[in-house]
Protein backbone atom coordinates (compact mmCIF):
# COMPACT_ATOMS: atom_id res chain seq x y z
CA UNK A 1 0.00 0.00 0.00
CA UNK A 2 1.25 3.27 -1.30
CA UNK A 3 0.20 5.96 0.86
CA UNK A 4 0.74 9.60 -1.06
CA UNK A 5 2.88 12.23 0.78
CA UNK A 6 0.54 15.28 -0.54
CA UNK A 7 -2.70 14.05 -2.06
CA UNK A 8 -3.60 16.11 -5.44
CA UNK A 9 -6.53 17.12 -7.03
CA UNK A 10 -7.47 13.89 -9.54
CA UNK A 11 -9.66 14.39 -12.95
CA UNK A 12 -12.47 11.85 -13.61
CA UNK A 13 -9.84 10.30 -15.66
CA UNK A 14 -7.59 9.69 -12.88
CA UNK A 15 -10.75 8.40 -10.34
CA UNK A 16 -11.99 5.85 -13.08
CA UNK A 17 -8.13 4.55 -13.69
CA UNK A 18 -7.87 4.57 -9.68
CA UNK A 19 -10.89 2.47 -9.15
CA UNK A 20 -9.77 -0.23 -12.39
CA UNK A 21 -6.19 -0.19 -10.30
CA UNK A 22 -8.18 -0.84 -7.04
CA UNK A 23 -10.18 -3.57 -8.72
CA UNK A 24 -7.07 -5.08 -10.69
CA UNK A 25 -5.08 -5.29 -6.79
CA UNK A 26 -7.66 -6.96 -5.70
CA UNK A 27 -10.14 -9.16 -8.09
CA UNK A 28 -13.94 -9.75 -7.64
CA UNK A 29 -16.15 -11.58 -9.11
CA UNK A 30 -19.04 -9.72 -9.37
CA UNK A 31 -21.08 -10.07 -12.68
CA UNK A 32 -22.98 -6.79 -12.65
CA UNK A 33 -24.64 -4.19 -10.55
CA UNK A 34 -27.71 -2.56 -10.85
CA UNK A 35 -28.02 1.14 -8.94
CA UNK A 36 -31.19 3.23 -9.06
CA UNK A 37 -28.68 6.24 -8.39
CA UNK A 38 -26.81 5.36 -11.85
CA UNK A 39 -30.08 4.29 -13.60
CA UNK A 40 -29.22 1.37 -14.95
CA UNK A 41 -26.87 -1.97 -15.23
CA UNK A 42 -22.68 -1.89 -14.99
CA UNK A 43 -20.53 -5.06 -15.23
CA UNK A 44 -17.43 -3.19 -14.71
CA UNK A 45 -16.92 -3.75 -11.32
CA UNK A 46 -15.09 -0.57 -11.29
CA UNK A 47 -17.80 1.60 -11.78
CA UNK A 48 -19.70 -0.85 -8.85
CA UNK A 49 -20.22 2.36 -6.83
CA UNK A 50 -22.11 4.37 -4.40
CA UNK A 51 -21.67 8.11 -3.29
CA UNK A 52 -19.66 8.22 -0.03
CA UNK A 53 -22.48 10.46 1.58
CA UNK A 54 -25.50 7.71 0.84
CA UNK A 55 -26.88 7.23 4.59
CA UNK A 56 -26.27 3.28 3.89
CA UNK A 57 -22.81 4.14 4.06
CA UNK A 58 -22.32 6.65 7.00
CA UNK A 59 -24.92 6.08 9.36
CA UNK A 60 -25.69 1.86 8.37
CA UNK A 61 -29.53 3.30 7.44
CA UNK A 62 -29.78 0.79 4.92
CA UNK A 63 -31.02 -2.90 4.52
CA UNK A 64 -30.02 -5.90 2.74
CA UNK A 65 -31.06 -9.72 1.84
CA UNK A 66 -29.49 -12.74 -0.70
CA UNK A 67 -31.37 -14.82 -2.95
CA UNK A 68 -29.40 -18.16 -4.85
CA UNK A 69 -29.43 -18.73 -8.53
CA UNK A 70 -29.21 -22.43 -9.19
CA UNK A 71 -28.89 -23.75 -13.26
CA UNK A 72 -30.03 -20.32 -14.61
CA UNK A 73 -32.88 -20.28 -11.85
CA UNK A 74 -33.86 -18.02 -8.91
CA UNK A 75 -34.53 -20.16 -5.38
CA UNK A 76 -36.82 -19.10 -3.06
CA UNK A 77 -36.38 -14.98 -3.99
CA UNK A 78 -39.88 -14.07 -2.68
CA UNK A 79 -39.52 -15.46 0.98
CA UNK A 80 -36.40 -13.01 0.78
CA UNK A 81 -38.19 -10.00 -0.74
CA UNK A 82 -40.77 -10.26 2.13
CA UNK A 83 -38.17 -10.26 4.60
CA UNK A 84 -36.89 -7.21 2.80
CA UNK A 85 -40.06 -5.31 2.84
CA UNK A 86 -40.72 -5.98 6.44
CA UNK A 87 -36.75 -4.84 7.26
CA UNK A 88 -37.92 -2.13 5.27
CA UNK A 89 -40.89 -1.34 7.96
CA UNK A 90 -38.92 -1.26 10.75
CA UNK A 91 -36.20 0.73 9.68
CA UNK A 92 -38.64 3.66 8.51
CA UNK A 93 -37.31 3.19 4.81
CA UNK A 94 -39.27 3.77 1.94
CA UNK A 95 -39.32 1.16 -1.02
CA UNK A 96 -37.84 1.72 -4.55
CA UNK A 97 -41.21 1.88 -5.90
CA UNK A 98 -43.28 -1.36 -5.32
CA UNK A 99 -42.09 -4.69 -4.40
CA UNK A 100 -42.61 -5.68 -7.40
CA UNK A 101 -40.68 -3.26 -9.61
CA UNK A 102 -38.00 -4.35 -7.29
CA UNK A 103 -38.42 -7.86 -8.07
CA UNK A 104 -38.81 -7.60 -11.87
CA UNK A 105 -35.15 -5.32 -11.46
CA UNK A 106 -33.73 -7.90 -9.69
CA UNK A 107 -34.72 -10.78 -12.67
CA UNK A 108 -33.72 -8.48 -15.12
CA UNK A 109 -30.30 -7.44 -13.87
CA UNK A 110 -30.22 -11.55 -12.93
CA UNK A 111 -30.56 -11.97 -16.68
CA UNK A 112 -27.78 -8.99 -18.19
CA UNK A 113 -25.54 -10.63 -15.51
CA UNK A 114 -25.91 -14.06 -17.55
CA UNK A 115 -24.65 -15.62 -13.98
CA UNK A 116 -26.79 -19.05 -13.88
CA UNK A 117 -24.61 -19.83 -10.75
CA UNK A 118 -24.67 -17.60 -7.73
CA UNK A 119 -25.81 -15.32 -5.40
CA UNK A 120 -27.92 -11.95 -5.39
CA UNK A 121 -28.05 -9.45 -3.03
CA UNK A 122 -29.72 -6.51 -3.05
CA UNK A 123 -30.08 -3.37 -0.26
CA UNK A 124 -32.14 -0.32 -0.27
CA UNK A 125 -30.79 2.38 1.04
CA UNK A 126 -32.42 6.41 2.13
CA UNK A 127 -30.24 8.00 0.01
CA UNK A 128 -27.70 10.61 -0.19
CA UNK A 129 -27.81 14.21 0.34
CA UNK A 130 -26.07 14.88 3.86
CA UNK A 131 -23.64 13.72 6.35
CA UNK A 132 -26.64 13.93 8.81
CA UNK A 133 -28.98 11.27 10.94
CA UNK A 134 -31.88 11.53 9.19
CA UNK A 135 -32.04 11.49 5.35
CA UNK A 136 -31.21 14.62 3.55
CA UNK A 137 -34.74 16.70 2.35
CA UNK A 138 -35.86 15.25 -0.62
CA UNK A 139 -33.20 12.15 -0.75
CA UNK A 140 -34.21 9.33 -2.80
CA UNK A 141 -33.97 5.63 -1.69
CA UNK A 142 -31.17 4.42 -3.24
CA UNK A 143 -31.87 0.74 -4.42
CA UNK A 144 -28.76 -1.59 -5.81
CA UNK A 145 -28.74 -5.12 -7.17
CA UNK A 146 -25.22 -7.30 -7.08
CA UNK A 147 -24.79 -10.45 -9.27
CA UNK A 148 -22.00 -12.23 -7.83
CA UNK A 149 -20.07 -15.73 -7.28
CA UNK A 150 -22.06 -16.37 -4.12
CA UNK A 151 -19.94 -16.51 -0.50
CA UNK A 152 -17.27 -18.83 -0.38
CA UNK A 153 -16.70 -21.42 2.06
CA UNK A 154 -13.68 -24.33 2.77
CA UNK A 155 -14.56 -28.13 1.33
CA UNK A 156 -14.02 -29.03 4.90
CA UNK A 157 -17.08 -28.05 6.34
CA UNK A 158 -18.83 -30.36 4.24
CA UNK A 159 -16.61 -32.71 4.17
CA UNK A 160 -15.50 -32.88 8.19
CA UNK A 161 -17.92 -30.37 10.08
CA UNK A 162 -16.81 -27.12 11.98
CA UNK A 163 -15.69 -25.89 14.98
CA UNK A 164 -17.28 -22.56 16.34
CA UNK A 165 -17.09 -20.85 20.07
CA UNK A 166 -19.75 -19.11 21.78
CA UNK A 167 -18.81 -15.34 21.02
CA UNK A 168 -18.08 -12.81 24.02
CA UNK A 169 -19.75 -10.31 21.90
CA UNK A 170 -23.71 -9.76 22.90
CA UNK A 171 -26.20 -10.72 20.96
CA UNK A 172 -27.90 -7.59 19.01
CA UNK A 173 -31.55 -6.88 20.70
CA UNK A 174 -34.63 -8.64 18.81
CA UNK A 175 -35.52 -5.86 16.88
CA UNK A 176 -32.10 -5.69 15.44
CA UNK A 177 -31.92 -9.32 15.02
CA UNK A 178 -34.91 -9.48 13.33
CA UNK A 179 -34.31 -6.66 11.35
CA UNK A 180 -31.72 -7.15 8.03
CA UNK A 181 -30.00 -4.13 8.29
CA UNK A 182 -26.69 -3.51 6.91
CA UNK A 183 -25.30 -3.07 11.09
CA UNK A 184 -23.39 -6.66 11.03
CA UNK A 185 -20.92 -5.36 13.41
CA UNK A 186 -21.52 -7.81 16.01
CA UNK A 187 -21.73 -10.62 13.14
CA UNK A 188 -18.70 -9.23 11.92
CA UNK A 189 -16.50 -9.01 15.40
CA UNK A 190 -18.35 -12.87 16.47
CA UNK A 191 -16.76 -14.13 12.84
CA UNK A 192 -13.30 -12.25 13.13
CA UNK A 193 -13.07 -13.47 16.87
CA UNK A 194 -13.53 -16.84 15.81
CA UNK A 195 -10.93 -16.87 13.46
CA UNK A 196 -8.78 -15.16 15.31
CA UNK A 197 -8.97 -18.11 18.03
CA UNK A 198 -8.33 -20.78 14.85
CA UNK A 199 -12.15 -21.80 14.79
CA UNK A 200 -14.52 -21.32 12.14
CA UNK A 201 -17.45 -18.89 13.14
CA UNK A 202 -18.99 -18.07 16.34
CA UNK A 203 -22.83 -18.90 18.26
CA UNK A 204 -24.54 -15.51 20.01
CA UNK A 205 -26.41 -16.52 23.09
CA UNK A 206 -29.17 -14.33 24.43
CA UNK A 207 -28.78 -12.99 27.93
CA UNK A 208 -31.28 -15.69 29.09
CA UNK A 209 -28.38 -18.31 27.85
CA UNK A 210 -30.63 -19.90 25.14
CA UNK A 211 -28.98 -19.71 21.36
CA UNK A 212 -29.56 -17.54 18.71
CA UNK A 213 -27.35 -17.85 16.01
CA UNK A 214 -24.55 -17.53 14.03
CA UNK A 215 -22.79 -14.92 11.98
CA UNK A 216 -24.76 -15.42 8.98
CA UNK A 217 -26.55 -18.48 9.62
CA UNK A 218 -28.86 -20.08 11.75
CA UNK A 219 -28.00 -22.97 14.20
CA UNK A 220 -30.42 -26.08 14.76
CA UNK A 221 -29.99 -29.28 16.93
CA UNK A 222 -31.02 -32.70 16.90
CA UNK A 223 -31.38 -33.94 20.25
CA UNK A 224 -30.04 -37.17 21.68
CA UNK A 225 -33.80 -38.32 21.33
CA UNK A 226 -34.28 -37.36 17.30
CA UNK A 227 -36.06 -34.11 17.66
CA UNK A 228 -35.33 -31.54 15.09
CA UNK A 229 -35.22 -28.57 17.50
CA UNK A 230 -34.30 -24.93 16.40
CA UNK A 231 -34.58 -21.23 18.13
CA UNK A 232 -37.57 -19.30 18.16
CA UNK A 233 -37.50 -16.92 15.47
CA UNK A 234 -38.42 -13.58 18.17
CA UNK A 235 -34.61 -12.63 18.54
CA UNK A 236 -32.90 -13.92 15.58
CA UNK A 237 -33.50 -12.95 11.76
CA UNK A 238 -36.28 -15.25 10.19
CA UNK A 239 -33.66 -17.39 7.82
CA UNK A 240 -35.39 -18.20 4.85
CA UNK A 241 -33.42 -21.96 4.38
CA UNK A 242 -34.39 -22.80 8.29
CA UNK A 243 -38.04 -21.72 7.45
CA UNK A 244 -38.22 -23.96 4.25
CA UNK A 245 -36.25 -26.59 5.68
CA UNK A 246 -38.68 -26.87 9.02
CA UNK A 247 -41.53 -26.61 6.30
CA UNK A 248 -40.20 -30.07 4.62
CA UNK A 249 -38.81 -31.61 7.19
CA UNK A 250 -42.09 -33.29 7.96
CA UNK A 251 -40.74 -35.99 5.26
CA UNK A 252 -38.19 -37.18 7.35
CA UNK A 253 -40.26 -37.78 10.54
CA UNK A 254 -42.35 -40.13 7.62
CA UNK A 255 -39.43 -41.74 7.42
CA UNK A 256 -38.75 -42.27 10.87
CA UNK A 257 -35.77 -40.22 10.98
CA UNK A 258 -36.52 -37.77 12.71
CA UNK A 259 -38.78 -38.54 16.23
CA UNK A 260 -40.50 -34.68 15.78
CA UNK A 261 -39.64 -31.07 15.25
CA UNK A 262 -39.75 -27.95 17.58
CA UNK A 263 -38.95 -24.32 17.32
CA UNK A 264 -38.58 -23.46 21.20
CA UNK A 265 -35.88 -21.61 23.05
CA UNK A 266 -33.24 -24.10 23.87
CA UNK A 267 -31.04 -23.74 27.05
CA UNK A 268 -27.39 -23.80 26.01
CA UNK A 269 -26.46 -26.13 28.62
CA UNK A 270 -29.42 -28.77 26.71
CA UNK A 271 -27.97 -27.70 23.21
CA UNK A 272 -24.53 -29.18 24.22
CA UNK A 273 -25.89 -32.67 24.81
CA UNK A 274 -27.16 -32.46 21.28
CA UNK A 275 -26.86 -35.64 19.27
CA UNK A 276 -26.26 -32.82 16.21
CA UNK A 277 -25.77 -29.32 16.01
CA UNK A 278 -25.64 -27.72 12.28
CA UNK A 279 -25.92 -24.55 10.81
CA UNK A 280 -28.30 -23.29 8.15
CA UNK A 281 -28.45 -20.09 5.56
CA UNK A 282 -28.80 -19.63 1.95
CA UNK A 283 -24.92 -19.30 1.61
CA UNK A 284 -23.69 -22.55 3.77
CA UNK A 285 -27.01 -24.26 2.86
CA UNK A 286 -26.38 -27.22 5.65
CA UNK A 287 -23.54 -27.97 7.44
CA UNK A 288 -22.41 -29.98 10.83
CA UNK A 289 -20.72 -28.69 13.77
CA UNK A 290 -18.78 -30.96 15.21
CA UNK A 291 -17.22 -28.77 18.05
CA UNK A 292 -18.70 -26.27 20.11
CA UNK A 293 -16.03 -24.56 22.72
CA UNK A 294 -13.84 -27.43 22.55
CA UNK A 295 -16.34 -30.03 23.71
CA UNK A 296 -17.78 -32.81 20.79
CA UNK A 297 -20.80 -32.56 19.50
CA UNK A 298 -22.39 -36.27 19.31
CA UNK A 299 -19.92 -39.00 17.77
CA UNK A 300 -17.83 -35.57 16.44
CA UNK A 301 -18.37 -36.23 12.63
CA UNK A 302 -21.19 -34.91 10.47
CA UNK A 303 -24.24 -36.19 11.17
CA UNK A 304 -26.91 -37.61 9.14
CA UNK A 305 -29.59 -35.50 9.70
CA UNK A 306 -28.21 -32.29 8.75
CA UNK A 307 -27.10 -34.83 5.55
CA UNK A 308 -30.85 -35.67 5.17
CA UNK A 309 -31.59 -31.80 4.77
CA UNK A 310 -29.17 -30.85 2.73
CA UNK A 311 -30.23 -33.19 0.49
CA UNK A 312 -34.15 -31.99 1.08
CA UNK A 313 -32.69 -28.45 0.17
CA UNK A 314 -30.70 -29.52 -2.95
CA UNK A 315 -33.30 -31.12 -4.00
CA UNK A 316 -35.92 -28.65 -3.60
CA UNK A 317 -33.20 -25.99 -5.07
CA UNK A 318 -33.44 -28.21 -8.18
CA UNK A 319 -37.18 -28.90 -8.72
CA UNK A 320 -39.39 -27.30 -6.19
CA UNK A 321 -41.02 -25.38 -9.02
CA UNK A 322 -43.28 -23.12 -6.79
CA UNK A 323 -40.10 -21.68 -5.32
CA UNK A 324 -37.99 -21.13 -8.42
CA UNK A 325 -38.21 -18.19 -10.89
CA UNK A 326 -36.48 -18.76 -14.71
CA UNK A 327 -34.30 -16.28 -15.93
CA UNK A 328 -34.85 -15.17 -18.76
CA UNK A 329 -31.35 -14.44 -20.52
C1 LIG B 1 -27.74 -13.09 11.06
C2 LIG B 1 -28.26 -14.12 10.11
N1 LIG B 1 -28.93 -15.19 10.57
C3 LIG B 1 -29.39 -16.14 9.76
C4 LIG B 1 -29.23 -16.07 8.39
C5 LIG B 1 -29.78 -17.14 7.50
O1 LIG B 1 -30.80 -16.64 6.67
P1 LIG B 1 -31.09 -17.21 5.23
O2 LIG B 1 -31.42 -18.66 5.38
O3 LIG B 1 -32.27 -16.45 4.75
O4 LIG B 1 -29.87 -17.03 4.43
C6 LIG B 1 -28.55 -14.97 7.85
C7 LIG B 1 -28.36 -14.82 6.41
O5 LIG B 1 -29.03 -14.08 5.77
C8 LIG B 1 -28.06 -13.97 8.72
O6 LIG B 1 -27.39 -12.91 8.24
Amino acid sequence: MTIPTAPTLLTPDAILAGLRALRERQPVKYSAFYSSQLGGVVTDPALMVIPFDDHMVHRGHGIFDTAGIVNGRIYDLDAHLDRFVRSAERSNLALYGSREQMRDIIIKTTALSGRRDGSIRYWLSSGPGSLELSPAAGAEPGFFVMIFAGLAYPERWSTEGLKVMTTTFPIKPPLYAITKSTNYLPNVLMQMEAKQAGLDNGVFLDASGNVGESSNMNVAFVTADGVLRHPKFDHILSGCTSLRLLALAPALVKQGLVAGIEVCDIPSAQARAAREMMLIGSSIKVASIVEWDGARIGDGRPGGIAKALLALLDEDMRSGRDRLIDVPY
